[in-house]
């Protein structure tokens, strides 16, 4: 069997990418391997988010190459590849920017990649795909099966938003649905090869519709949660990124209502003043946004709010950067992810002319992230002492580690194999990053 080799950058989307990725190499009779000197094919799922994510590529590649060099002299061939959104983005030009890149594959289209190793390894011509197929790469697709205890299932893909500062709408194209009859399909085939947890993924995942198994009716996200609910087996459901103003009623109700429904929500906010979230082309205002935290908490107390934030987009002022810190203190996040703001090209934002300097971005993000790392430790030290049902997902040595339904990484250290099962943990030591605890 060949061996294939993927390092994955990004998202949870590329995440899952990287998975059906493997599965459709599979078939080919490629096999995984973690260890990039016995592969035969190299290939990096890239993300092109940010600028420092972008370069990370590059380097990634560099290294690549140097083992590629190194197995030649052994006299094993290698394929060295790219897939993901830096693909789409620079088009033919990653060839010419990566002289030893043999295939190039974009994110809707890496249904072809079989087709294009076979190609390559053929007729030794560089190979490339970056065209927008989603319906047509979901339905070529084999079968996929679960890796893990706990599984990603992309359910929508693209964005119409086109936020000033963001590349996805370039990069994954339009909003695309996938449809109920699919999505169910894959979800149980990924609880019956030992799935207890499904995250469902989409950019703007509340965007979600679909024809209804019915065929008849559509579909919008909380009738699609009560279907998965029904799957004997699955025990957890979670879904992200959510868009603030695009959460439905019904959704929020699926919080109070639908047991398997876990309490914990991506909230992306961006920023908490008003004249930047305007310029970033947010649909939003701050209060439109704490109105939907209210509704949700209203249905669900204990709802886990977790948000990204970009510190120093263009024109941010001091008053602006103070009005984020203030929304920290107001909703009291449980997690977050926060970054400087990166011009990308294309976008409308890497235009403005008020750029803020790096210096100011740093600073600003590290004072932001201070007060993020407080507000998630005192979520977590909220919990010391208070019983959480854990799935465990991972072991190493004399712990397991798994998840609390707030999503809380939580270790024990036992030589019990818990692996994949649920249990009433007691927590007894908190920090802003994980808790720990004993079985009771
Ligand atoms: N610069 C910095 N952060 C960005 N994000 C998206 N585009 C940019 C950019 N140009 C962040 C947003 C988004 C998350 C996935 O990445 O916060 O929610
Ligand atoms: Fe990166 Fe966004 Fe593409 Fe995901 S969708 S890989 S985060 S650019």
């Amino acid at each position: 069997m060949k061996k294939i080799y993927i390092k994955t950058m990004g998202c949870q989307m590329n995440v899952y990418d990287s998975n059906r990725i493997l599965d459709a190499m599979a078939a080919l009779g490629y096999e995984e391997t973690q260890d990039m000197t016995q592969a035969d094919f190299m290939l990096i799922n890239t993300c092109h988010i940010r600028e420092k994510a972008s370069d990370k590529v590059f380097s990634e590649l560099g290294r690549m190459k140097e083992i590629k060099d190194q197995r030649l002299k052994e006299g094993k061939a290698t394929m060295i590849g790219l897939a993901g959104c830096v693909v789409q983005a620079l088009g033919e030009e990653a060839f010419s920017k990566v002289k030893y890149l043999d295939v190039a594959v974009g994110p809707q289209s890496y249904h072809l990649l079989p087709e294009m190793v076979t190609k390559f390894e053929r007729t030794h011509n560089r190979q490339m795909k970056a065209t927008f197929t989603s319906d047509e790469k979901f339905d070529s697709l084999p079968k996929t099966q679960a890796r893990g205890y706990s599984s990603f299932l992309a359910i929508q893909e693209g964005c119409d938003n086109f936020c000033s500062y963001c590349v996805v709408p370039y990069t994954r194209g339009c909003e695309y649905s996938r449809s109920a009859k699919e999505i169910l399909s894959e979800a149980k085939q990924l609880v019956e090869t030992g799935t207890k947890e499904i995250m469902l993924l989409g950019q703007n995942v509340d965007c979600w519709h679909g024809l209804g198994l019915d065929g008849v009716h559509e579909w919008g996200l909380a009738r699609l949660f009560e279907e998965i609910a029904k799957i004997d087996g699955l025990e957890r459901i979670r879904y992200t990124t959510s868009y603030p103003v695009d959460i439905t009623d019904d959704v929020i109700a699926a919080h109070r209502d639908i047991e398997k429904l876990m309490p914990y929500i991506h909230l992306p906010i961006q920023s908490g003043s008003d004249a930047v979230l305007k310029a970033m082309n947010r649909r939003y205002n701050v209060s439109q946004y704490l109105e939907v935290i209210e509704k949700l908490r209203k249905a669900r107390p204990d709802i886990a709010i977790s948000s990204d934030f970009i510190v120093g987009f263009p024109g941010e002022t001091e008053k602006d950067f103070l009005d984020t810190m203030a929304i920290v203190d107001k909703v009291q996040y449980a997690q977050s992810y926060s970054f400087k703001y990166s011009a990308r090209p294309g976008t409308p934002a890497s235009l403005m002319r008020n750029q803020i300097p790096e210096s100011v971005k740093a600073e600003r993000l590290s004072q932001l992230q201070e007060k993020l790392l407080s507000s998630q430790k005192k979520f977590n030290e909220s919990f010391l002492g208070k019983i959480l049902p854990v799935l465990f997902i991972e072991t190493e040595k004399e712990q397991v580690s798994g998840y609390s339904p707030y999503l809380q990484n939580v270790h024990v250290k036992t030589s019990e194999k818990l692996l994949g099962q649920i249990k009433d943990i007691k927590i007894t030591r908190a920090s802003a990053s994980s808790l720990s605890g004993e079985i009771i």
